[in-house]
């Protein structure tokens, strides 16, 4: 397979120069900041991805991404230790988990359908409605909700109060023993490096190798990014999502109000987070709610124009697709499936 061309997030590199410098100068006085023995990191991005922010206090590290990967591969972070991050966002489903709604302990429904982690180190708001806007506030979240972990940062201390090789980590990460201060970002620091742009569409489109996709998928293609379909005025390339809150129509009175939760506005019920699509051939069943199984159902429905919901978007319209543009959308959507982001190792455990 051709060589991806990639680039080093110079950014990164720039900040971490900084920090480490202060820190040599502050361990006089103070004895002890940064690990200064820390492994940078070498993050690896498609060079026509936008750039990653990365919080200040929590620059990425070999040392970090490796804590944050087993803590999030780590079930004794639940209950009854039989659930961990992984258990809803399992990397050979693009990081979902096949169901319409995910089960926590206990088998207990939650509210929603698990949201893919490709490239979620980008997306300024996290979950369906974008109740929260930082990683490391989100990464605690799971572990206390009741529909998920259904546990304690402190339960989890104890277990591992024993374990050596946690503390270890934690010092080498965090300089500091094991606490919801490491746990969050650690965690934090993982997802950003949960990264996907190299599927047929990207070697395609920005690569321009003429001969990965098919004629439908390129048909298909041109049906999507055509100003009468506008499907891409919303999942944007490059990452196939323009972050925005909108209502497609599904329902006419929406059981979850989504946005609204958040914002208590009307004007924002069923209001959801435009979903990235890449990998979106692995991520079934669709929607905040798993209510679609299949990708010729959320055609068909883009295609009727939705049901006319009061603040459903303009821009969800009845289209005129024949059977044979149907499926040529699908076939392109499909083209948006990362198979080395499946099968990449740093990305498991
Ligand atoms: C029981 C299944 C389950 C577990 C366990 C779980 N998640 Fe999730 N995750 C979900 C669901 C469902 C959502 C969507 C929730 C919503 O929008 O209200 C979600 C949303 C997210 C999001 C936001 C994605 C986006 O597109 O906005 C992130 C990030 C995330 N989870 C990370 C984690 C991490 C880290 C852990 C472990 C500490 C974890 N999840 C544990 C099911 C789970
Ligand atoms: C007005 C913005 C908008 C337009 C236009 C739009 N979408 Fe979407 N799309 C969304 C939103 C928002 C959702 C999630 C809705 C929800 O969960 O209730 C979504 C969901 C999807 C999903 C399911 C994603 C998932 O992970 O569950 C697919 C597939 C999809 N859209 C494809 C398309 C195609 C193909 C078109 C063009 C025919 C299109 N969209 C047009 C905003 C839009």
């Amino acid at each position: 397979m051709k060589q991806l061309a990639f680039i080093n997030n110079r950014r990164f590199f720039h900040r971490l120069g900084k920090s480490t410098t202060g820190c040599i100068a502050a361990a006089i006085l103070l004895s002890g900041c940064q690990n200064d023995v820390a492994q940078p990191y070498n993050q690896q991005i498609p060079a026509w991805f936008p750039e990653l922010e990365i919080p200040a206090d929590n620059q990425l590290t070999q040392e970090r991404i490796d804590l944050g990967k087993r803590l999030f591969y780590e079930p004794l972070l639940s209950l009854d230790s039989s659930v961990s991050c992984a258990t809803c966002h399992q990397i050979s489903k693009a990081f979902t988990d096949g169901l319409t709604i995910s089960e926590g302990v206990d088998g207990v429904l939650g509210l929603r359908n698990a949201p893919t982690l490709a490239n979620i180190g980008f997306s300024p708001t996290l979950f369906h409605d974008g109740g929260v806007d930082n990683l490391e506030l989100q990464s605690q979240q799971p572990i206390f909700s009741d529909m998920e972990m259904k546990f304690s940062i402190a339960g989890f201390l104890d277990r591992i109060e024993e374990d050596e090789s946690y503390v270890q980590m934690f010092m080498k990460a965090y300089e500091r023993a094991p606490d919801a201060f490491g746990i969050s970002r650690a965690i934090a620091a993982f997802e950003r490096t949960i990264i996907s742009g190299n599927s047929r569409f990207d070697q395609f489109y920005y690569e321009a190798d003429e001969n990965v996709l098919s004629e439908s998928e390129i048909r298909g293609m041109a049906l999507f990014f055509s100003t009468e379909n506008k499907c891409a005025d919303c999942h944007q390339p490059p990452l196939f999502t323009n972050f925005e809150f909108e209502n497609v129509g599904l329902y006419s009175a929406y059981p979850d109000s989504g946005r609204a939760r958040i914002t208590h506005l009307s004007s924002d019920n069923g209001k959801f987070k435009v979903p990235t699509l890449r990998n979106i051939e692995l991520t079934a069943p669709y929607m905040h709610d798993g209510s679609m199984s299949s990708l010729q159902e959320v055609v068909n429905h883009f295609n009727e124009g939705g049901v006319g919901h009061i603040n459903q978007s303009s821009d969800v319209q009845p289209l005129s697709l024949s059977e044979q543009e149907k499926q040529d959308l699908v076939a392109f959507l499909a083209s948006l499936t990362d198979e080395l982001f499946i099968s990449n190792s740093d990305l498991m455990y």
